[in-house]
């Protein structure tokens, strides 16, 4: 078992605790009582987490009042399921004593920060994230939403958790698309922060496809750590917490373009090859850094290529929205070298022109 500590931000002396382990769900319970001896307990998970068994293995035969979200993923992320949640909490006679407990992946942990955040003007959170890109990057960090149908996460608020519990054992049930496309997230902070970290990628990745959960519970402090340190040096995402953009520029849009028939890893992968390839052409490769990155893409089974219906106008397009152009023009997070992110006048999301771009879109057709 590991443990991490993160500060929360804006303040001087609150952190909060990451306990990483394996076959950590049956003492989570106690854990969080005995963390909050005087609150009630409150719990959100979905219909496929009960369904491969984790909310038994969580509840160990306790009762206790609970939201299930059905039907499981994005189509529930909307404001409807959170105003479900916050009523079945008042029926349940709860108040500003209770702490929530989210029990999933990004959507559960995302829903469930989110209704903790706005009930009775916000009570705790603790994520149990279950699958590889919530363990990853979405228990931590304290950004929390729901989609509009407009857009995604148009409603929400920013809502630190007050204790995270990663068990990769409960990685075991996932489905191995969903399993492989979370794991790009670690790819991309052993590129953005850490060689040292990327190099562990290089060398472990039959364990880690294995579910080797010696493995994984490294896998996860290096998450934690690189995420929690980015996170700490810049929670309102000013400028440093950008990086952790990087591959999400094109990545964003090519998961809009293909119209969310790709996972969001799977299009984040093809956005860190063209990354590399825009890295390429702005004079910031070095040599084999990206012949790497291909390998270890390639091994865990994600594109990267563009898929053949893909229209590059559609694409151009949807990037003209990105929420952070400047000149309806995106800026795009770029390596200067394996673990270190390049930066232009103290700023980490830098412009590259529409002709490169263009001609990187050309290369990554496939
Ligand atoms: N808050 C953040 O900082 C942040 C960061 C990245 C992504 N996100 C959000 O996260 C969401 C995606 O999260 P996700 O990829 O975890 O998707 P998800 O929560 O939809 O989980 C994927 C599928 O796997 C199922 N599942 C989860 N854990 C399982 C397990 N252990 N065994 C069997 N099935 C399991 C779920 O029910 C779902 O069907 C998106 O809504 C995205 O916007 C948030
Ligand atoms: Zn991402």
């Amino acid at each position: 078992m590991q443990e991490l500590y993160i500060k929360v931000p804006g303040t001087t002396d609150t952190s909060y605790k990451i306990t990483i382990g394996s076959g950590l769900l049956p003492s989570v319970w106690p854990a969080v009582e005995a963390g909050f001896p005087k609150a009630r307990l409150f719990l959100i998970t979905d219909a496929n987490i009960v369904a491969a068994g984790h909310l038994d293995t969580l509840l160990q035969g306790r009762d206790v009042p609970s939201y299930v979200i059905r039907p499981a993923g994005e189509p529930s992320k909307n404001i409807g399921t959170v105003v479900a949640i916050v009523e079945a909490m008042e029926k349940a006679y709860l108040g500003r004593d209770t702490a929530v407990l989210a029990l999933g992946g990004g959507t559960v942990g995302d829903i469930g920060g989110f209704a903790a955040a706005i009930f009775k003007r916000g009570v705790p959170v603790v994520q149990i994230p279950t699958t590889t890109l919530a363990q990853a990057d979405s228990a931590i960090g304290g950004k929390t939403g729901v989609d509009s149908s407009v857009s995604k996460n148009a409603f929400g608020a920013f809502w630190h958790p007050t204790a995270v519990f990663i068990d990769v054992a409960a990685l075991r049930t996932l489905d191995k698309r969903q399993y492989r496309a979370g794991l790009v997230e670690s790819v991309k902070h052993g590129l953005i922060a850490s060689e040292e970290y990327f190099e562990f990628l290089e060398r472990n990745l039959d364990a880690i496809l294995a579910r080797d959960p010696g493995v994984l519970e490294t896998l996860a402090s290096y998450n934690c750590a690189i995420k929690g340190r980015v996170v700490e040096e810049d929670p309102l995402e000013k400028n440093q917490r950008r990086i952790l953009n990087y591959g999400h520029t094109i990545g964003h849009a090519v998961e809009a373009a293909s119209d969310y028939t790709l996972l969001h890893g799977e299009a984040i992968a093809i956005g860190i090859i063209a990354a590399g390839l825009i890295e390429a052409e702005l004079g910031l490769a070095e040599p084999g850094r990206l012949e790497r990155v291909r390998t270890v893409l390639e091994k865990l089974g994600v594109p990267v290529k563009l898929p053949p219906n893909l229209a590059e106008d559609r694409l151009m397009d949807v990037m003209k929205h990105d929420k952070k152009a400047v000149d309806r023009w995106p800026r795009f997070v770029l390596l200067d070298r394996l673990g270190q992110v390049h930066q232009k006048d103290g700023q980490y999301a830098v412009p590259v022109s529409r002709e490169i771009v263009e001609k990187v879109l050309e290369k990554l057709e496939g």
